[in-house]
């Protein structure tokens, strides 16, 4: 199995902190951001890696994370990504990379406390279809979210102004190789963007998408709120004793 990290993007709800760097180059506590979907997907036992950027400061991931030594492996690959067409078309541009494995896709700003690899290790054994993993949340209509029907995902809406439920669909998806298909049969939304829910509803009409609902906290850190929410989350994981001076 391979694993892609999606980091392109302008970051334009973080102006001006984005202005000059990458989204995924912020701090999140004591590390880049980038390092935390990098250290989940090592963590699950994938070692083959590639990070989708983009804009003007691309190259400053090559210089931050170089072969990847830092998190035990021996090389990163990097892919440029134009302009801003959207995470699935992002993930389109991984193609030739996955050579048809099976991929786990990581959104470069999300954070989570525990670690993915029994997700990862189940989706393995089946090798066809897709994964989710959703959350709990208060505020949905922020997210992808799911109505479920027992063990079926029934559908995901993109960001609903009612939500029907608060199960967000976080940003760590497992693909088989058809998911190239389905992108290059994508049109753009409203936002303008090639979006990732489109490709998981194909799965979910196809009746060949499974979940799981995740336990640990998580985090995206794309807004200002939940960058500095993402912060509180890391820095009381790694000192408890912190709580009181962080009240
Ligand atoms: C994206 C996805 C959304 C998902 C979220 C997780 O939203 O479109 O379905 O719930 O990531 O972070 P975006 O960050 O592009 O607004």
């Amino acid at each position: 199995m391979k694993g892609i990290i999606l980091a392109g993007g302008l970051g334009t709800r973080l102006f001006p902190l984005t202005k000059i760097t990458n989204k995924h180059l912020l701090p999140i506590y004591d590390q880049p951001m980038i390092y935390y979907p990098i250290q989940l997907l090592v963590e699950a036992g994938i070692r083959d890696i590639t990070i989708v950027t983009g804009g003007n400061y691309a190259g400053d991931f090559l210089r931050l994370l170089g072969n990847g030594r830092e998190f035990g492996l021996t090389h990163i690959n990097y892919v440029y990504q134009e302009g801003e067409g959207g995470i699935a078309e992002a993930l389109g541009l991984c193609e030739h990379f996955a050579g048809g494995q099976p991929i786990a896709v990581v959104l470069g700003d999300n954070i989570l406390e525990n670690t993915i690899a029994p997700a990862v290790y189940t989706y393995r054994k089946s090798g066809t279809g897709a994964k989710i993993l959703l959350k709990e949340v208060t505020d949905p209509e922020r997210f992808g979210v799911a109505v479920l029907n027992g063990d079926r995902v029934e559908k995901i809406i993109e960001k609903p102004q009612h939500p029907p439920t608060n199960l967000a669909v976080i940003g760590v998806y497992m693909y088989d190789s058809r998911v190239f298909d389905i992108i290059s049969t994508l049109k753009p939304s409203g936002r303008g963007e090639l979006e990732i829910t489109d490709v998981n509803n194909q799965y979910i009409n196809w009746g060949e998408m499974t979940y799981e609902i995740i336990d640990g906290w998580w985090t995206d850190a794309g807004t200002f709120d939940s960058l500095y929410r993402a912060n509180r989350l890391v820095a009381l994981k790694r000192n408890p004793e912190l709580k009181e001076a962080l009240r």
